[in-house]
C-alpha cells in the first residue's frame, strides 16, 4: 500500500481503533476458543479495544495463525491485519545452540545463516516479527539471561547483532516476497548489567560506560536496519527504559535515526508504577508515550488511559498518530494488507522445518561453538574404531540422554527432534561398547528454591535416598568396568534464563560428587558440560582428563558432540565469556581498566587491587579454547610504528600448525590505548581472523589498524581518537601480553 493510502487509512480511524493498534495482547486472549473470559478479564481491556488490537505474541503455526487472523479480520471495520510476534530467539523448530554458545564461534556470517534458516521455518509457520537478537552485553554469570547474549565483548556483539538482524530480515524488502521476519533488537538498554546479577534489578552506570560498552550492539542492530526495538525492564540513570525519553527519543530516534517501532518488554509500562516513577496506569501511559514507546505489551495502560490523556491535552494526538503510523508502516512493509497470512501454510510449514539442511546447520553451529577446556595427554579425540566391541564407554550423567537441553528460550523448539548424546553414541560405536545411566539427578532441593513446587506441577518426583544411593553405585560400577567414562553434566534449564539468577555458580545436585567418585574408579574421565552460563569449574578442571563445554547445543547437539569426541571434527569454539574461579569475582571481564594498583598476579604484596583468597584472573579467559591441531604464534610485526589519521598500519603474525592434524585457528587482534583523557581498558578486541591450517602449514595473518578503530568516548564524551601510544598483539585468546607499540599522531 502506498504511503498516502496509509495516511488515508490512519485518518479514517477512530480514537479506539488508533489506540487498539498500540496494544499487544497475549495469544490466548485472541486464540482461546469461545474467548475464555478468564484470560481477557485478567487484562482489564475492553472488548472494543480487544477487537482492534494491533498485535499478539507467541501464537505460531500456520493453521493457528490463519484461524486467529481470519476470526479477527471478520470483526475488523478497516481490515487492518494483526501482527504476529514471537520469541524465536535461536531457532524455531530446528533449535541452534544458545547465543552465548554461538558467540564462541567468532563467525557472524554463520549466525546470519542460522537466522535465515530460522526465518524460513518461522515465516512458513506464520510468524512475522521475532523478538531477537538479544544484544545485551553480559559480564555477570549470576544473571540467568547470559544464555541469550553473544557475550562480554562489545566489538563481537556488534558484529553478531548486525548479522542476526540481516539474517532474520533477509528478503523482507523484496516486494510481496513473503520472506524474512521483522527483527526486534532487545533489551534496550543495558539489561545485562543488573546489580548483583539479579534479574530485573537496578542498572546504574556512567553515560560514558553506557555509550562505550553497552549501547554499541543495539546501534549495530539499528544500523543493520532492524524494524523494531524492545525496551528493557531496568532503569538507566534512575529512569526505567520504558519511560526514558533521553534513551528512547534523544538517543534512539534523534541521534541514531531509528524510524521503526518501539515495543515494551512484557508489562513494562505497568511496571513503571512498581519502579516508583508513576503513581497510576495513566501516569505510566503518559510517561511511555512521551518517551516514544509505540506498543504496550500486554498491559491495559495504553488501552485504558490514552484517550483520556489526549482529551485532557497531556498527550498530543499527533504523538498517537505517529506511533500508529509506525505500526501501520511495519504491517505494510510485511505485505499484510495484500496478504494477511503472508503465505503461512501448514503444508509449507512442514516442508520448511527440520530439513536436512537446517539440521546440518545446527550440527555445524554446535561443533563451532563447543569449547575444549582441558585435554590432558591428548585423550581426545577418541578412536571410534576402538569402540566397535573391543573397548567400552560408560556414558553417565543427567545429560546423557536428555532432551531438555535446549535452553529456556527455545519455547517453539521440537524436543522430539533433539538428538541426545546417547543416541549419537549408538550411531558411532557398537551397542556392546556402550553402557549408559543417569547416575544422579540434575538438581536437589537446595539448588532451586521452588524445586518441590516444580516437581508437583510437572508430576515429577525427587529421587528417594535409596534411589540416589542405588543409582550412584550403578554408575560407579559401570565406570569402573569401562575404558572411558564420559560424564554428561550440567546446569538445569530451570536455573537459567529469565528469572533464573543464581548466587552460586556450581554444577548442581550430586553431579560433582558423582565426578569425584567416578574419578576414583575410572581409567579415563571425559566431562561434557551442558549449561547456559559460566560455572565454577576449578574442581572439574582437576578431576577431568578432558573437559568439553557444549553449552545447550541445540537439536543436533548429540551428533555434534560425537563428531568432536571421535575426531571427525575438532572443537572450534573460543570463549565468549570469561569463566571465573569464584562467584566472588563477578562481574568479570577481560577488557577491564588497569586501576592505580594493578596486581601482577604473583608478587606477594598486599596493597594492590587483588583478593586475599582468590586470583584475579579467570579460570579460563575470554577467547580461550583448545584444539586438536597445535598452533604456534610467531612474533608480531608492524609495517610502521606511526599511524596518522588518514593512514593505516599493517600488523601481522605467522601462525604455524605444528601438528599432524589440520585445524581452524581463531586469531584475535587486541589493542591497548596506553593513556587517554579517561582510563582505557588493558586491552580491547579489535579484529578476528579465522584461518584454516593444514598439518604443518604456516600462514601469515594480517590486520589493518586505522584511526577509527581507536576512537572512544573521551573526557568530553565525544567519540574520537586521541594521539598517543598504543600496544598491539595478535593472539589465540585474551590472556595475551601486548607485544608491539605504535603511536597515533
Ligand atoms: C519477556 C522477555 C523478553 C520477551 C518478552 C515476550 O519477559 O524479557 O525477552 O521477548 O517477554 O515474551
Amino acid at each position: 500500500m502506498k504511503e498516502e493510502k496509509l495516511q488515508e487509512l490512519l485518518d479514517s480511524l477512530s480514537m479506539v481503533e488508533k489506540i487498539g493498534q498500540l496494544v499487544q495482547v497475549p495469544g490466548p486472549v485472541l486464540e482461546a476458543q469461545g474467548q475464555e473470559l478468564g484470560v481477557r478479564d485478567a487484562l482489564g481491556i475492553s472488548e472494543e479495544i480487544i477487537q482492534n488490537v494491533g498485535s499478539t505474541l507467541n501464537v505460531v503455526g500456520a493453521d493457528q495463525i490463519r484461524r486467529v487472523q481470519k476470526a479477527y479480520l471478520e470483526k475488523s471495520r478497516h481490515k487492518i491485519p494483526l501482527l504476529f510476534m514471537a520469541d524465536i530467539i535461536y531457532g524455531f523448530r530446528t533449535v541452534f545452540p544458545i547465543p552465548l554458545a554461538l558467540g564462541c564461534t567468532f563467525d557472524p556470517e554463520l549466525l546470519k545463516k542460522l537466522c535465515v534458516a530460522t526465518s524460513k521455518e518461522s515465516v512458513a509457520a506464520g510468524a512475522q516479527v521475532t523478538f531477537s537478537p538479544m544484544a545485551d552485553l553480559v559480564r555477570d554469570a549470576r544473571w540467568g539471561r547470559c544464555l541469550e547474549s553473544t557475550g562480554e565483548d562489545p566489538y563481537m556483539n556488534c558484529r553478531y547483532a548486525a548479522a542476526m538482524v540481516e539474517g532474520f530480515q533477509e528478503g523482507l524488502q523484496e516486494e510481496g516476497a513473503g520472506k524474512g521476519m521483522a527483527s526486534c533488537v532487545k533489551h534496550f538498554a543495558a539489561y545485562g548489567a543488573p546489580e548483583g546479577g539479579r534479574d530485573y534489578n537496578t542498572v546504574d552506570m556512567s553515560e560514558r560506560r553506557l555509550r562505550q560498552e553497552y549501547l554499541p550492539s543495539y546501534k549495530a542492530g539499528v544500523d543493520a536496519g532492524c524494524e523494531m526495538i524492545m525496551t528493557s525492564f531496568n532503569t538507566v540513570d534512575g529512569i526505567p527504559s520504558t519511560g526514558n525519553k533521553w534513551l528512547m527519543d534523544d538517543v534512539l530516534r534523534k541521534e541514531w535515526g531509528f524510524e521503526g517501532v518501539v515495543i515494551t518488554d512484557y508489562a513494562a509500562i505497568a511496571e513503571l508504577m512498581a519502579h516508583g516513577v508513576a503513581e497510576d496506569g495513566k501516569e505510566a501511559a503518559r510517561l511511555a508515550m512521551e518517551a516514544g514507546v509505540d506498543i504496550d505489551m500486554c498491559t491495559d495502560c495504553y488501552a485504558n488511559n490514552l484517550e483520556a490523556l489526549i482529551r485532557e491535552g497531556s498527550i498530543d494526538e499527533t504523538q498517537l498518530d505517529q506511533a500508529v503510523m509506525r505500526v501501520l508502516r511495519l504491517k505494510n512493509k510485511l505485505g499484510l494488507f495484500e496478504d494477511p497470512f503472508r503465505g503461512a501454510d501448514a503444508v509449507r510449514e512442514k516442508e520448511e522445518i527440520l530439513t536436512p539442511k537446517h539440521r546440518g546447520l545446527a550440527r555445524e553451529a554446535a561443533i563451532k561453538s563447543m569449547v575444549l577446556l582441558e585435554n590432558k595427554e591428548e585423550l581426545l579425540p577418541l578412536c571410534r574404531e576402538d569402540f566397535q566391541g573391543e573397548k567400552k564407554i560408560a556414558l553417565i550423567g543427567p545429560f546423557a540422554d536428555n532432551r531438555d537441553a535446549l535452553g529456556m528460550w527455545a519455547i517453539h523448539g521440537d524436543k522430539d527432534a533433539v538428538v541426545t548424546v546417547k543416541q549419537a553414541f549408538l550411531e558411532n560405536i557398537a551397542p556392546e561398547s556402550l553402557v549408559c545411566t543417569e547416575g544422579c539427578e540434575t538438581m536437589l532441593a537446595e539448588d532451586y528454591t521452588d524445586l518441590l513446587a516444580f516437581y508437583e506441577q510437572t508430576g515429577k518426583a525427587a529421587w528417594s535416598t535409596e534411589k540416589r544411593k542405588g543409582e550412584m553405585e550403578r554408575a560407579l560400577a559401570l565406570a569402573a568396568e569401562a575404558d572411558v567414562a564420559v560424564l554428561a553434566l550440567g546446569e538445569s534449564e530451570l536455573q537459567g534464563g529469565e528469572g533464573g539468577s543464581r548466587t552460586k555458580l556450581t554444577i548442581p545436585g550430586d553431579q560433582l560428587e558423582l565426578l569425584r567418585r567416578v574419578r576414583k574408579c575410572a581409567r579415563k574421565v571425559v566431562v561434557l558440560l551442558f549449561g547456559g552460563r559460566p560455572l565454577i569449574l576449578d574442581e572439574v578442571k582437576e578431576l577431568a582428563d578432558a573437559l568439553l563445554l557444549v553449552w545447550y547445543p541445540g537439536t543436533e547437539g548429540g551428533h555434534a558432540i560425537c563428531d568432536v569426541l571421535f575426531g571427525s571434527r575438532e572443537p572450534e569454539g573460543r570463549l565468549s565469556m570469561s569463566l571465573p574461579r569464584s562467584v566472588g569475582q563477578m562481574p568479570l571481564y577481560y577488557n577491564a581498566f588497569s586501576t592505580g594498583r594493578p596486581y601482577d598476579g604473583k608478587t606477594p604484596i598486599r596493597f594492590f587491587s587483588r583478593y586475599t583468597d582468590c586470583d584475579n584472573t579467570p579460570l579460563y579467559p575470554y577467547g580461550y579454547g583448545l584444539a586438536y591441531h597445535k598452533a604456534a604464534y610467531g612474533p608480531v610485526h608492524l609495517d610502521s610504528h606511526t599511524l596518522d589519521r588518514e593512514g593505516k598500519i599493517e600488523v601481522s603474525v605467522e601462525i604455524a600448525n605444528e601438528s599432524s592434524r589440520a585445524g581452524m585457528e581463531t586469531a584475535q587482534l587486541y589493542i591497548q590505548d596506553m593513556a587517554g583523557s579517561v582510563v582505557r581498558p588493558v586491552k580491547e578486541l579489535k579484529g578476528v581472523c579465522k584461518v584454516f591450517l593444514e598439518a604443518g602449514e604456516k600462514k601469515t595473518v594480517t590486520f589493518q589498524i586505522t584511526e577509527d578503530m581507536l576512537r572512544f568516548y573521551g573526557k568530553r564524551l565525544r567519540y574520537e581518537s586521541e594521539p598517543g601510544k598504543f600496544r598491539v598483539t595478535i593472539a589465540p585468546d585474551s590472556s595475551c601480553q601486548l607485544q608491539e607499540e605504535f603511536n597515533l599522531v
